[in-house]
């Protein structure tokens, strides 16, 4: 767990957001044990930015994985830390990969963090 919300601390480094000026790091565990990271990258048209969740997300498809176990989260304004929960986008993008249990770890540091599910987050999301 420690190394998944160290990894995302290190994603949040890269984040492009001079808009919001909330800088967003992810962690995504594949099940055969690979890690891929995300940050946000942000749009002066402000609708194209994309969540580092989705970053990582996409990021892993685009290289053949889609089986994953968890995902760390860590972000606030420079030099804070909150720990960001998922935005809606973001669920529904996880519900198309994940199942129920998978794991979103909101991570102030590597010692302060919450634990949800996915169906805990997003209950009935859409599927087809
Ligand atoms: N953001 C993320 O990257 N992930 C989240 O979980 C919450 C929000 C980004 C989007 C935007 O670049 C900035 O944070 C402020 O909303």
């Amino acid at each position: 767990m420690k190394d998944l919300i160290n990894a995302a601390i290190n994603a949040r480094k890269f984040s492009y957001s001079p808009y919001s000026h909330f800088e967003v790091g992810a962690a995504l565990m594949c099940s055969d044990g690979t890690v891929y990271t995300g940050c946000n990258v942000e749009n002066a048209a402000y609708g194209p930015s994309n969540c580092a969740e989705r970053t990582a997300i996409f990021k892993a498809v685009s290289e053949g994985k889609r089986d994953f176990v968890r995902i760390a989260i860590v972000g606030g304004e420079k030099g804070q830390s909150v720990a960001p929960t998922p935005c809606g986008v973001c669920r529904q993008v996880m519900s198309e990969f994940c199942s129920q249990d998978f794991e979103i770890v909101m991570a102030k540091s590597e010692d302060d963090y919450e634990v949800m599910t996915l169906g805990e987050l997003l209950p009935r999301g859409f599927e087809l």
